[in-house]
């Protein structure tokens, strides 16, 4: 039995059997409609008798937002009903549903462990096949109280103070991210696969006052230990004063705690909540509910900061509708808690909803490449949302790992993260959909808060094309900038006209910097850093960052944070990092670098192995470069710019002269021969 399931246990004082699936979804589950999305037309479509098309609510959505997300705005509750719907504008700033109070965790679990607490309201399926806990909304809300009363007593958390998280995705992570909403905290989930350097930059600049961290983790079969990195972090990050731990199996007796900074959570539970003072804080509509830091063209992370109602609403309403979410589904989207999918599509969406969502803790192919399928079986998963990274992975792996098992639960896949190729659509499509579950693409981003560009609900006549988001969704007008026509089609830089709730309302701490980077080089439109293409039907298709961030197995990088990492050698003197074609990432990593007089003579291969240390220290794991090239010197303009569009070039092995393009304006043109020569020694 299972950590989780004996704490709820002991939350609830049930009996073990409480924590089957309850029938309610075991049955649901096997009466899967076989039929193509038909999400009927929401409600909010009655209010103007004009609609009956899903293309006449896209138009209403865009005409009349404030009418249309006012609408939408009735399936949260709200404790104080909000007085404007939208205020100002990309210039101004923007407020969602101003006047307005209410509560994320009475949104997410109150009302629906009143209405049905036997209802499971997470899967938490560990990194064993088969180790898998229910929680349902009854334990859930109990979790969260408990946990809100922790924060609250032990943490001396306060409403707006931040609150970081070192958890690898699960149970403990949704419920403490609910339990800093129900007290108005504001969260800051790091990614557990971050570096000690990369956590604790994030919680100085959040400012933390707590960090939340399991004694270890398992990831693939491999052990995390993840307090450890949280205590490296934490030399250098004063502001956090206490550390709750989640002893891992209740096994406290892994890892030494620090008095009084220190405190399981499994002693906590036991001590300090004899007495819990369930006390809900009702916030502001506008009040941040959580930072999330991501990679931009610098190399300091940016902290988004998501408000309460707007976020909520969107993160709900996407969910409910790109994924035609039906009381009985088992929503099973494969992201970590980490990223922005996580938040969205594991936590806030589905539980907004009142649905069963899966956290996952392991990997596409452990213990082998049948993982996702064998899950899908065994969960009697309706829903699988995953990157395009996986399943380009899998697909080397052969069908055969999927057709040994029964997949007959599905009903909708999504693809996110970056842009699908048609190889992989189609299998995804075939062979694990078997044809007959719709592939939803989407495209959004941090910054977004949900799905922006989807085949959304359509009708059953509207085509649905292989590798595309095709449609806005509602209440999102996307516009093309700078762009150029041909052939009838029109690419160009991927903007956004209007405002709509899910969009972050700020950067941590650097407001200036969130206007500079996102309604400037466009104004007055959101711009969302990618390129897109629009067809002549008006389908739209996302052809990749314009900006110095790549995208590695679905992880947003900042070239410019590989470079600082390295920058940090004694012996480099210059540094360039590109992006490159790669079959499995997406991209991969291509670093240039220049050393200086000292370093030249020095072993390449340890250079080599230190370069990747570094970027291993202050990034993540996944940041170390792929291919590393010594040279004398880079691409440079005459006044002394790096040409990276030669660079990506070269790292893409494109060694041609005319595929190279104009070099004339170069400082030095021969240092482009050279390089070429030297990338070709690589291969
Ligand atoms: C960037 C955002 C969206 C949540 C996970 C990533 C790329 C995302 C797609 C897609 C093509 C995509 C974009 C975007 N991207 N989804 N369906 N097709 N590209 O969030 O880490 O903020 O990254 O991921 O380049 O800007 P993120």
């Amino acid at each position: 039995m299972w950590k989780h399931s004996q704490q709820a246990l002991a939350l609830v004082g049930r009996s073990q059997r409480c924590l089957l699936l309850p029938s309610s979804v075991s049955t649901i589950s096997s009466k899967h409609p076989r039929t193509f999305l038909s999400t009927p037309i929401p409600e909010v479509a009655q209010m103007d008798l004009s609609i009956n098309s899903y293309a006449d609510l896209y138009n209403f959505s865009i005409e009349k937002p404030d009418i249309f997300w006012k609408a939408v705005s009735g399936r949260l509750d709200w404790h104080q009903k909000f007085i404007t719907t939208i205020q100002g504008d990309f210039t101004t700033g923007v407020n969602w549903f101003v006047g307005g109070k209410l509560n994320v965790s009475v949104n997410c679990v109150d009302r629906h462990a009143k209405n049905h607490p036997d209802r499971v309201a997470i899967i938490y399926e560990k990194d064993e096949p088969g180790h898998h806990e229910f929680i349902t909304y009854g334990q859930l809300k109990e979790l969260v109280v408990k946990y809100a009363h922790i924060l609250r007593t032990v943490g001396n958390v306060k409403k707006g103070d931040r609150v970081a998280f070192y958890l690898p995705c699960g149970p403990t992570a949704c419920a403490m991210a609910l339990a800093c909403s129900r007290i108005g905290a504001v969260h800051s989930i790091v990614f557990a696969g971050f570096s000690a350097d990369a956590l604790a930059s994030r919680m100085n600049d959040a400012g933390a006052t707590v960090v939340i961290t399991t004694d270890i983790a398992r990831r693939g079969g491999k052990t995390l230990k993840l307090k450890k990195i949280v205590d490296d972090a934490l030399e250098h990050a004063p502001c956090v004063k206490t550390v709750l731990v989640d002893a891992r199996d209740g096994d406290t007796s892994r890892v030494k705690l620090q008095h009084p900074r220190d405190h399981f959570l499994q002693d906590l539970m036991n001590t300090s909540t004899k007495n819990v003072n369930d006390v809900i804080e009702y916030v502001d509509s506008n009040d941040p509910l959580f930072i999330l830091y991501t990679s931009g063209s610098t190399g300091k992370p940016k902290g988004l900061v998501h408000t309460t109602g707007g976020y909520l609403l969107y993160a709900m309403f996407t969910y409910k509708n790109v994924f035609d979410h039906r009381d009985g589904d088992i929503f099973g989207c494969v992201a970590d808690i980490g990223w922005i999918t996580g938040h969205s599509y594991v936590l806030y969406g589905p539980l907004a909803n009142g649905g069963t969502t899966l956290a996952f803790e392991s990997t596409p192919i452990y213990p082998n490449p049948g993982r996702y399928w064998e899950m899908v079986q065994r969960l009697q998963l309706t829903h699988l949302y995953c990157a395009p990274t996986a399943i380009r992975l899998l697909l080397r792996f052969g069908s055969e790992w999927v057709q040994k098992y029964d997949r007959s639960s599905l009903r909708v896949l999504g693809s996110v993260g970056e842009p699908i190729n048609h190889e992989a659509w189609q299998w995804f499509h075939e062979v694990v959909g078997e044809k007959r579950c719709v592939v939803r693409d989407t495209w959004w981003q941090t910054e977004t808060g949900g799905i922006c560009l989807t085949p959304r609900p359509s009708g059953p006549t509207d085509p649905v094309l292989p590798a595309m988001p095709m449609r806005a969704f509602y209440g999102i007008k996307p516009v093309l900038m700078n762009s150029a026509k041909s052939e009838g089609q029109e690419e160009g830089a991927l903007c956004i006209e209007k405002p709509w709730p899910g969009l972050a309302q700020s950067i941590w701490g650097d407001p200036a910097r969130f206007k500079e980077v996102y309604f400037k080089e466009f104004a007055p439109y959101y711009f969302s850093g990618d390129g897109a293409i629009k067809n002549a039907d008006g389908y739209w298709r996302i052809t990749g960052r314009m900006d110095d961030v790549i995208n590695v197995t679905g992880h947003r990088l900042g070239t410019a944070e590989v470079e600082d990492a390295m920058d940090e050698h004694e012996f480099t003197s210059e540094t360039a990092v590109v992006g490159y074609p790669h079959e499995i990432k997406g991209e991969g990593i291509f670093a240039f670098v220049v050393l200086k007089e000292g370093g030249k003579d020095l072993d390449r291969q340890k250079m080599e192995k230190e370069l990747k240390k570094l970027c291993k220290e202050r990034i993540a794991g996944y940041a170390i470069p792929d291919y590393i090239l010594f040279h004398d010197g880079l691409p440079k303009t005459r006044s002394g710019k790096i040409m990276r569009r030669i660079l990506r070039k070269i790292a893409a092995g494109e060694t041609s002269p005319e595929k190279l393009g104009d070099i004339s304006t170069l400082a030095d043109p021969s240092v482009v021969k050279s390089l070429v020569k030297a990338r070709e020694s690589l291969k």
